[in-house]
């Protein structure tokens, strides 16, 4: 696929890879880019590429930046990340000494969510008023060693799945900014879940989750009864199968084909973490929003994760 436009540049070239396309100006002058240019840029994020904003459009103050660089990291690096759920305007992942920073935070993390959503709405037109935003993230800690349990580790490739909020085929569109005012933040990516997926899928027999008849028959009765759905959807039990098995390969991890990426102090990048294999080695203080796109927002539905599974699977992996 071309690059979107002349104001775009390309890196990585390997057929199957996810490549780092440059936007330097995200809001080009009218008449200096061709009609469909936010399409293509959609196109371009759906197959699996990394959109790249040198200088972050998310503005964040100076005081709010401070106050999120001066913050201790908590006694243990097990932490997760800081998130902040939009719907409910509540922050998570503090300890309990830490709660009279939660209202600074809760304010913060919703002005990144509110012009994240806004910068959203301007530059992926397709998707605008149709997207359903998910959590927001402050990632504090030193991603460097930073320990974890095998299947939280984010320094192992991986395609993401929430475990605990399925998303029923809708695809994560994850928007990132690094805030540390010197040190980059260092991600690897290999293959695409389109190039990728289907052996991962065929090898880790993944698709018997979706094609397990009596599954569908509890799940249809319990749709009909309107029962609390206890397992998540086909298309989710996959996914998250697909997680961690490629965390658990070893073998692949050293060996598969890597490309790495530097994002500088004070960029922003956008990218379908669904379909884009990636870890993070290194990098402190990220703000992160992410947005959950529905198969009919995209434009190009036949390359998301669960097209190429259904495909695969012969049958609906929705519910
Ligand atoms: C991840 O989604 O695996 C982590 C990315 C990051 O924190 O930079
Ligand atoms: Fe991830």
């Amino acid at each position: 696929m071309p690059v979107a436009d002349s104001t775009t540049t390309a890196q990585g070239d390997a057929a199957g890879f996810s490549r780092l396309i440059t936007v330097d100006d995200p809001f080009p002058p009218a008449g200096t880019v061709a009609s469909g240019y936010e399409r293509q840029l959609c196109a371009l994020l759906e197959a699996g590429n990394i959109l790249f904003l040198p200088r972050s459009p998310i503005a964040i103050p100076a005081e709010d930046k401070e106050l999120l660089l001066g913050r201790k990291q908590t006694s243990s690096a097990y932490h997760k990340n800081i998130a902040y759920r939009p719907a409910e305007d509540r922050v998570t992942g503090l300890d309990a000494s830490e709660q009279k920073e939660a209202l600074e935070l809760r304010r913060l993390l919703s002005d990144y969510s509110r012009r994240a959503s806004e910068f959203l709405d301007r530059f992926l037109t397709p998707y605008a008023g149709k997207w359903k935003l998910d959590y927001a993230s402050f990632r504090p800690i030193e991603e460097k060693g930073r320990p974890a349990r095998l299947h939280a580790r984010n320094d192992l490739l991986h395609f993401d799945s929430f475990p605990t909020r399925p998303t029923n085929g809708a695809r994560i569109l994850r928007l990132f900014t690094n805030i540390n005012p010197a040190q980059n933040r260092v991600w690897v990516t290999s293959q695409t879940f389109e190039a990728f997926g289907p052996r991962l899928a065929r090898s880790a027999k993944l698709l018997e989750v979706g094609s397990n008849p009596m599954l569908r028959v509890v799940r249809s009765a319990s749709r009909a009864l309107r029962l609390p759905l206890k397992q998540r959807p086909p298309y989710d039990e996959i996914m998250h199968r697909c997680h961690n098995a490629m965390k658990e390969d070893a073998g692949f991890q050293a060996n598969a084909q890597k490309n790495q990426w530097e994002f500088p102090p004070d960029s922003t990048w956008m990218v379908f973490t669904d379909c884009v294999s990636h870890s993070v080695l290194e990098g402190q203080y990220a703000l992160e929003q992410t947005f959950l796109i529905p198969q009919n927002a995209l434009v190009r539905a036949e390359v998301s994760p669960l097209a190429i599974l259904e495909r695969l699977a012969g049958n609906r992996l929705t519910v």
